[in-house]
């Protein structure tokens, strides 16, 4: 098997972006999102309009990503899709793409899990992590800390208890006034603030689970306050709430990182997901990493976020490993 080319097309649709992504032999040919702007206007993303945006973007994008690719669909070997976690609605469009493109050109098909290839992204750019390794994903919906082991097994360590790192964001925002998604918003605001402006409480939970709900209540609850005395305290100290509140977040995320990478002895650390974007959270992997003697890993923006570019990866690494889903299978939810 190794000496033959082995290219896959992968497709991501779990959530609010259609991706399409071709790898050739574990590179990367092509890694391209289409946005869905419209959940803007909501707040949030409206399950309904994501499936019907991914019904509008899934064929042009797959075209592109095989165009950019320079990839012909006759020269790929397996189909792959996020099987789940994600939106019900999301996944089938995906998947149901996926299947009916592998079944007209008699191809295998490989599932990938959302949150495994997010974790996996770290294996598509070099240097890439060594065995045993641990890594801390904070995404929109999920916050976990696993350790991939040899063979990229991977085992689950912690979890959050309420709400993910990125609703804590995203909720935060809100509360602020600032559009969804606002984690972005947050990021850029504090880059002009004071970190220790103002106090929010770091949650204090057992083991290496995390509870973001509570710093969120404290935020509304600091802020409803100081609107009794000041009602233009929003506006006033934006960016020193911002950097408070992206503190608090990253010191809790930072110090079960750090407790479960001792507890485990493991010194290859690294963080991936949507809110691995952050520039902050970032700066604190590194000088923390400086500190504890670790080597860190953060992968590029571009497989950050939701992309079909980790979907592809995790394929790539189950199609040497044989493992192709049955062609019934169905999409599982969150
Ligand atoms: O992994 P992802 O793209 O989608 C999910 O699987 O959920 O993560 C989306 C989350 C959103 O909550 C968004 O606000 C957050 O990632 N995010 C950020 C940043 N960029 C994206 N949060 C904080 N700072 C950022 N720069
Ligand atoms: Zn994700």
């Amino acid at each position: 098997m190794s000496d033959q080319t082995i290219t896959i097309l992968a497709i991501e649709s779990s959530c609010d972006d259609t991706s399409a992504s071709v790898i050739r032999d574990g590179k990367i040919l092509s890694n391209l999102v289409a946005n869905q702007q419209i959940h803007e206007l909501y707040g949030g993303v409206v399950p309904e309009l994501a499936s019907r945006a991914h019904q509008q973007n899934i064929v042009p994008v797959v075209d592109a990503a095989l165009k950019k690719a320079g990839v012909s669909v006759a020269e790929l070997n397996a189909i792959a899709f996020t099987a789940g976690p994600g939106l019900i609605g999301s996944l089938l469009v995906g998947t149901a793409f996926g299947k009916a493109l592998a079944s007209s050109l008699h191809l295998p098909i490989i599932k990938v899990h959302h949150m495994d290839a997010h974790i996996l992204a770290h294996f598509i750019d070099n240097p890439k992590p060594s065995f045993p390794f641990m890594c801390l994903t904070i995404s929109g919906g999920h916050t976990l800390i696993n350790i991939v082991h040899e063979n990229y097994h991977i085992e689950a360590v912690g979890h959050t208890l309420d709400d993910a790192a990125g609703e804590a964001f995203d909720k935060g925002a809100k509360l602020l006034g600032l559009p969804y998604p606002g984690g972005p918003l947050i990021d850029k605001l504090a880059q002009n603030g004071n970190p220790h402006a103002f106090d929010f409480p770091v949650p204090q939970i057992s083991d290496f689970n995390f509870s973001f709900s509570g710093l969120k209540t404290s935020l509304m609850y600091f802020l409803k306050e100081k609107a009794k005395t000041n009602p233009d305290f929003v506006k006033q100290y934006l960016p020193d709430i911002c950097a408070s509140y992206q503190f608090a977040i990253t010191k809790h995320l930072m110090t079960k990182l750090t407790k479960a990478a001792k507890q485990y002895q493991i010194n290859h650390i690294g963080i991936a997901g949507g809110v691995s974007a952050n520039s902050y959270i970032r700066n604190e992997l590194t000088i923390i990493g400086q500190k504890q003697g670790w080597k860190t890993y953060v992968p590029d923006f571009q497989y950050c976020t939701d992309n079909a570019g980790m979907i592809a990866m995790s394929a790539y690494i189950k199609y040497l490993n044989g493992e192709f889903a049955p062609k019934d299978l169905s999409p599982f939810a969150r």
